[in-house]
């Protein structure tokens, strides 16, 4: 189902009360603003609950979306966090996450973000080095406390997504190489009855569209976790990380779905007869879709070559299209007529990346026209920022 549907009427929002005109929320709006509809991020959390034929705990990726209304709707549905600094630990623990339903996984987690995650009690640290385990023992000896770590492990799998956005590769930062499992399992011993060994984790990639490498990595840590509690480790968690991506072309999310389903029966396939708690890590399926970022038309500027569409919002609220060249719907709140032409929709910004898309085709607006920019629910706010000391975007929840 879309969330963002073009009508006769101008774009509308799907609500729980049902379709909504956009204009409704802009008006006395000037200022860009992220417009999220929570329903169907509720209707995806069902949806990815159901696609596993085994039960599968849910740990939200906060680094997708941490708007607390949002948050907080989503907790409700007794899903927990995935966290990457003790910023994403505060704000799991502001909107109701149970500290034990959190994971908490980064590459450079500082001693006082590790001692904080201990204090509160966080459900697992995932580490990703031999010197943050290290780290992490010695914080639980010195605060006498029982801690759980996951072992973040890195399967060396090659993923089909943009290349600032795969983990799983040798030659990426995250994880520990699997040479390095010994190391950990000889610290481990050091704080046995403190340190508890409590999983596997693996996180290969984002924006994946081609699920193979999820599943082929599945397989592969259920047999390091089979292998280890052969070895009298009691492990309890298997931990898949995120990664799952949406067709930002597709306007019929269905595809979507026909791709959840295909990943939750592999995965449960793979999986089938191991006795674990199996997590996952969703953040762009469960969000990417529910926001828009809705900006309007400063200029029409019109030049020998092209006609520049400029916004009020740029790269410095949504950065995905400068950063990673990515492609989304660009489409106007009330289109002006049926003719379409092409223009490039940039932003203010003092860059020549600062373009949301080039060569658009766009019934042409007009200066204090709204234009959306869909999927952007995911990785839009999060990573928005002051550059050119412009304000941050206002963030709606419908
Ligand atoms: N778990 C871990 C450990 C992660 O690092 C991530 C994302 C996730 C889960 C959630 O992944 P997802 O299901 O959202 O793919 N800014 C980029 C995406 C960066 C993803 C970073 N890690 C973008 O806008 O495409």
């Amino acid at each position: 189902m879309m969330v963002y549907k073009p009508d006769k009427n101008g774009l509308q929002v799907n609500t729980s009360q049902g379709y909504k005109n956009v204009e409704d929320f802009l008006r006395g709006r000037e200022q860009p603003l992220y417009l999220y509809s929570q329903h169907d991020v509720k209707s995806r959390i069902e949806a990815y609950k159901g696609a596993f034929s085994r039960p599968i705990d849910m740990r939200f990726a906060l680094k997708a979306n941490s708007n607390r209304t949002l948050l907080k709707e989503m907790m409700s549905e007794a899903i927990g966090a995935d966290v990457v600094s003790i910023g994403e630990v505060e704000r799991a623990l502001e909107v109701g996450v149970r500290p034990d339903d959190i994971v908490f996984s980064g590459v450079g987690k500082t001693k006082a973000e590790i001692q904080r995650a201990i204090e509160v009690g966080v459900g697992q640290i995932n580490v990703e080095s031999l010197p943050e385990l290290e780290r992490v023992i010695a914080t639980a000896k010195f605060l006498n406390k029982e801690t759980r770590v996951g072992l973040r492990l890195n399967p060396d799998v090659s993923v089909s997504t943009h290349p600032y956005i795969t983990t799983g590769l040798k030659e990426n930062k995250f994880g520990m190489d699997i040479s390095h499992l010994p190391g950990a399992i000889s610290l481990l011993r050091t704080a046995i009855g403190l340190v508890q060994c409590h999983g596997l984790a693996a996180h290969i990639g984002s924006q994946i569209l081609d699920i193979s490498p999820m599943v082929q990595t599945a397989k592969w840590l259920r047999k390091i976790f089979e292998d280890l509690r052969g070895e009298g480790w009691a492990l309890q968690t298997l931990d898949l990380g995120g990664g799952l991506g949406i067709d930002y072309q597709d306007e019929n999310h269905d595809s979507d779905f026909v791709r959840l389903k295909e990943y939750g029966s592999q995965v449960s396939e793979v999986l089938s007869g191991l006795e674990a708690r199996v997590l996952v890590e969703p953040g762009r399926f469960l969000v990417a879709r529910a926001g828009a970022l809705l900006a309007r038309v400063e200029y029409v500027k019109e030049t020998p070559y092209k006609t520049f569409v400029i916004l009020n919002s740029g790269m410095n609220h949504l950065l995905r299209p400068s950063l990673y060249q990515a492609s989304h719907r660009i489409v106007s709140v009330r289109p002006r007529g049926p003719t379409l032409v092409r223009c490039d929709i940039v932003g203010p910004i003092c860059e020549s990346s600062d373009v949301f898309g080039r060569e658009k085709e766009l019934s042409l607006p007009r200066e204090g026209d709204w234009l959306a920019i869909l999927d952007a629910g995911a990785y839009g706010y999060t990573m928005a920022n002051s550059y050119n000391l412009r304000p941050l975007p206002d963030e709606v929840v419908v």
